[in-house]
């Protein structure tokens, strides 16, 4: 199957959820915008310090920085942060503020989610190649409006989108690949 057919499935199979784009599309979309806030990864000791630094600074932003969505938010951020850490040399993060809510960018320099097993590792809980629990993806997936992926044997990038007006029992599932 070639890129823009694997593309429309995932489309339409996760309502939208999550959205596989090419490095083009990536930088056409988001090369023009500046972070509010960039974070680099580089160790495990860097997990909880960003999850604090980037809490501590949307509290101060979006009035309607709370819980149960906040919560929820971090925990899903800790989990795109923490593939970096496990499964990558490095990378960083991005945070937008967008009109909804925050928006973070996770980026690597790891090896690439590889297309053939996509489908298993975003999917399927319990599926690791670290011997892991297999968790992060199905969490993700779970507590953010939208993915966006784009990986190439260069690294990862993740958009990570989420939206404070939704009530959080509807998170997931809403967004569009736009
Ligand atoms: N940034 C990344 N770069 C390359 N491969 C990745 C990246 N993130 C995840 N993966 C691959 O996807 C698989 C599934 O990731 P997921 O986060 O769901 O599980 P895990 O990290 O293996 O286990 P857990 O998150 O439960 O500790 C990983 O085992 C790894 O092979
Ligand atoms: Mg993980």
């Amino acid at each position: 199957m070639d890129f823009q057919a694997y593309q429309q499935v995932v489309h339409m199979l996760t309502q939208g959820t999550l959205c596989l784009m090419e490095q083009a599309e990536y930088e056409a979309k988001y090369d023009h915008e500046k972070p509010l806030m960039v974070l680099p990864i580089q160790g495990k000791e860097d997990v909880a310090h960003i999850r604090h630094v980037i809490d501590s600074f949307l509290q101060e932003r979006i009035p309607n920085w709370k819980d149960p969505a906040r919560n929820r938010i971090l925990v899903g951020l800790t989990e795109a942060v923490t593939n970096v850490v496990k499964h990558t040399p490095g990378g960083q993060v991005l945070v937008y503020i967008d009109e909804v809510g925050p928006r973070f960018h996770v980026l690597d320099e790891g090896p690439g989610l590889k297309l053939s097993s996509l489908s298993y590792l975003l999917f399927a809980k319990g599926f690791s190649t670290s011997g892991s629990l297999g968790a992060g993806f199905p969490v993700m997936m779970a507590f953010f409006k939208q993915i966006l992926v784009c990986s190439s044997p260069e690294g990862t990038k993740l958009v990570l989108r989420s939206d404070l007006s939704q009530a959080s029992e509807e998170l997931g599932g809403s967004g569009r690949c736009s």
